[in-house]
């Protein structure tokens, strides 16, 4: 995360609440947490936004099925994903709604500048209209010819419809994108776009008279906004925009939109060519994720396969989940969830080696040193056995931070996993149980406390409770999430004399 200024801001997109939470809404929401702690590690004063898309015709018809006003439905169902968040450990600075007043209020004044300059004007909206619906359907959604909701015949039917000059950035967004390569991540999205942009841009229909449920056009309130040009703004109202100037100018541009690869366009062509139009910077990056899979199919109401990430946490903890999600897939690539590969990651990566290390540990400092944690006495012969841990270690925060700027979580963890499985390797070669020599049994005990310490400090960001009890046990008393990256990862003799505690198993294995 190379910075000019000390600040990371860093977004989710904000979920529609007509849906329930499920595995994909908290993978994207647990993989910026993970951004956020770690910028938090390192100092940067960080602003960690997600929350609910609350405006539209969707939400309006949800409502009306379930016989309540929008705004009684969105106050209803909203709270789901800001309770489920809480659940996963998830430490957000803000939750925005995008019924609220800070919001209306930025959007409207967005809304505003960029028809002042000129970007947003008034037109006719032609596609295909289903009567008992209500609904407009573009060509393309057409199911042969007919309404993809109900079936019935649908007519072409003009309305007023506000529109977004929209044909007249797609030049200026190719040369930002070829001028910041990081701007589209990964590289194949960025292709996508490039290629999407070619093509040639039409104008943006940016409001709607069929439905009410949204943010009134301002002069003309017959006019709904377009639920994109509200649900975008979001980004901008939680940095301050447009009154408080201070706080923008601290925060905004946004570092990161993490997003899933469904939602790329709006991100990487219509909130660009918005900002451009209102003359504000740009986002610095996008990042679009792929998708989850169960059990190899694709996740549906109608399939009932929807994975409620309470019930797996429920059943297999906070961490663990946490800890899969961001370890099992590249992120960037698409991935199968399946209970059967969540365990075996479990039994493998986290009751062997992490939780194995721990206990094993903690339990020979408790029977050879009462507890208490002894002195690491370097000596040039054992270069080989503690000299090899301490280059790893040593050697860590550089590989972790390459893979976290690229968000390669995957790689990330695989790399301090592969420490893990070395110290436990030491141990095996090491043997205490059979050591003679009190001097050699100090250092070895201090060097697996040691080690441990540090790893606790690597893992915090994927699993924050874990990390913590790691610390816990080794006597320490501070909260991890305080520690600084640069000061924590430091090899030293920093734990002689510090107490050791057992605990139960950080992560039992299941059968
Ligand atoms: O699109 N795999 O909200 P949404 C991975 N309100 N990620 C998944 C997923 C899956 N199977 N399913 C959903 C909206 N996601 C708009 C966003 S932002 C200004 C407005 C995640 O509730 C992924 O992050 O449909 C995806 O982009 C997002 O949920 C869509 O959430």
């Amino acid at each position: 995360m190379p910075k000019e200024k000390n600040t990371f801001y860093i977004t989710t997109p904000i979920y529609y609440v007509n849906d329930v939470p499920h595995i994909g809404h908290a993978y994207t929401t647990i993989a910026a947490d993970f951004l956020a702690r770690f910028a938090r590690l390192k100092g940067l004063d960080t602003f960690f936004l997600t929350g609910t898309d609350e405006h539209g015709q969707k939400v309006e018809k949800a409502a009306s099925a379930s016989g309540l006003s929008p705004q009684e439905f969105v106050n209803n169902v909203g709270s789901q994903f800001s309770t489920l968040w809480q659940r996963l450990d998830v430490s957000n600075d803000d939750f925005i709604r995008t019924t609220e007043d800070r919001h209306k209020k930025a959007v409207t004044a967005l809304w505003n500048t960029v028809l002042e300059k000129g970007d947003i004007y008034l037109g006719e909206y032609e596609d295909w209209y289903c009567t008992p619906c209500e609904s407009f359907w573009t060509e393309k959604q057409l199911a042969a010819s007919k309404c993809p909701d109900c079936g019935r015949p649908v007519e072409k039917l003009k309305e007023p419809s506000y529109f977004f000059r929209l044909s007249k950035f797609g030049q200026p967004l190719l040369e930002h994108i070829e001028k910041n390569p990081g701007f589209i991540k990964p590289d194949y999205r960025r292709n996508e776009i490039v290629s999407f942009l070619k093509e040639g841009l039409r104008d943006l229909s940016v409001s709607r008279t069929s439905f009410s449920w949204g943010i009134p056009v301002p002069g003309n309130e017959k006019h709904v906004m377009y639920v994109w040009f509200d649900a975008l703004t979001n980004y901008l109202t939680a940095a301050g925009y447009p009154d408080n100037a201070n706080r923008l100018e601290k925060y905004w541009p946004a570092d990161i939109h993490i997003i899933g690869k469904d939602i790329l366009r709006f991100h990487a062509v219509y909130w660009p060519a918005f900002l451009m139009a209102a003359g504000l910077p740009l986002p610095k990056q996008v990042f679009a994720h792929g998708w989850w899979t169960i059990d190899g199919q694709k996740m549906s109401k109608s399939k009932g396969n929807v994975v409620d990430p309470g019930a797996i946490v429920e059943k297999y903890g906070v961490d663990a989940f946490r800890y899969f999600l961001l370890r099992e897939v590249p992120f960037g690539l698409d991935g199968d969830f399946s209970e059967k590969a969540l365990m075996g990651r479990i039994n493998a990566d986290l009751a062997n080696d992490i939780g194995n290390l721990l206990s094993r540990s903690v339990t020979m400092i408790e029977k050879y040193r009462d507890g208490v944690i002894p002195s690491y006495e370097p000596s040039a012969e054992r270069e080989e056995l503690e000299g090899r841990v301490r280059f790893l270690l040593t050697e860590l925060p550089g590989q972790f931070e390459k893979s976290i700027g690229e968000l390669n979580f995957h790689e990330a963890l695989s790399k301090v996993w592969a420490v893990v499985k070395e110290l436990n390797g030491y141990v095996d070669k090491t043997a205490p149980w059979k050591e003679k020599d009190d001097a050699v049994l100090s250092t070895v005990l201090s060097t697996l406390a040691e080690g441990l310490r540090i790893l606790a400090v690597y893992a915090w960001p994927v699993m924050p409770s874990s990390s913590q009890k790691i610390w816990e046990s080794l006597g320490l008393e501070k909260n991890i999430g305080e520690a600084s990256f640069e000061a924590a990862t430091i090899w030293g003799n920093t734990l002689s004399g510090s107490k050791v505690k057992k605990m139960p198993p950080l992560f039992p294995r299941l059968q």
